[in-house]
């Protein structure tokens, strides 16, 4: 924004420092491999959207919640749209993530200085994970019931606290209209507060290091001027 409007504004908030740190950095030249990041919070875009309009329609109750999935699918224009995205985008933030993890791998760009990077990345593959543990329950039909009855069973069996756990994520001792209620207040409130927060965490830094060239790029004489 060049304009007086964009002058007016940079004077109370300073937008275009922000704005260059982000946008007009220098980079090394990178791969499609350093696209997976991106795509991967594009993914996150897309489950956000989607997943704020299904709660439009869905009830977290024993008695409603399979209705309610049904009655977004068959019903609710384009729901089938909004809960096919839903499920596509989650399926693609798994493969997604790891691929990304797999090409900071190849690139040893999780060395020094960006281990924090690497930890929150980490941190935020397990909420990934998470996500998808208390989504798939909410369907509250018969796949969505044992599979998270299995998946308590093998929590249960992690020592010294497995039983504990096992019981509170339950909210009780077995599957119940309990277990439906917290997985639904973790899904849709208690992990996406975690992720943003996260998230923020690693991409500031990811702008506080810049991105990493690849290992040839870093061999070449381009690490002189711009690698840091
Ligand atoms: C799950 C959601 C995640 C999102 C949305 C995300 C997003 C991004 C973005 C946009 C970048 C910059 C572009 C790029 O290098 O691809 C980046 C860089 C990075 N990410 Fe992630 N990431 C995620 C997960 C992870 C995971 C699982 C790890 C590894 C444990 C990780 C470790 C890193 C590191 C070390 C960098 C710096 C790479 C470099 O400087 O070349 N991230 N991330």
């Amino acid at each position: 924004m060049g304009t007086r409007l964009g002058d007016w504004i940079d004077e109370r908030s300073s937008w275009r420092e922000g704005w260059s740190r982000v946008f007009l950095a220098r980079i090394p030249r990178v791969s499609w491999g350093h696209t997976l990041g991106a795509a991967t919070l594009i993914s996150i875009v897309v489950l956000m959207v989607t997943g704020l309009l299904l709660t439009v329609y869905y009830v977290a109750s024993p008695t409603d919640a399979h209705q309610s999935v049904q009655y977004v699918t068959n019903v609710v224009p384009l729901g089938w749209l909004i809960r096919g995205l839903h499920h596509w985008a989650a399926s693609a933030l798994v493969v997604l993530a790891i691929a990304h993890l797999i090409r900071v791998i190849a690139h040893g760009a999780y060395k020094y200085p960006r281990e924090f990077t690497w930890y929150s990345g980490i941190a935020l593959l397990l909420l990934v994970f998470a996500f998808g543990v208390t989504g798939s329950l909410l369907p509250w039909d018969q796949r969505a019931y044992w599979a998270t009855q299995v998946r308590i069973e093998i929590f249960a069996t992690v020592p010294l606290i497995g039983d504990w756990f096992a019981r509170f994520i339950q909210g009780g001792e077995e599957l119940s209209g309990l277990t439906l209620s917290r997985f639904y207040a973790a899904h849709v409130w208690l992990l996406p507060l975690l992720l943003v927060g996260l998230l923020w965490t690693h991409l500031r830094l990811v702008v506080r290091h810049g991105i990493s060239a690849s290992p040839r790029e870093r061999r070449g004489p381009r690490r002189r001027m711009w690698h840091r």
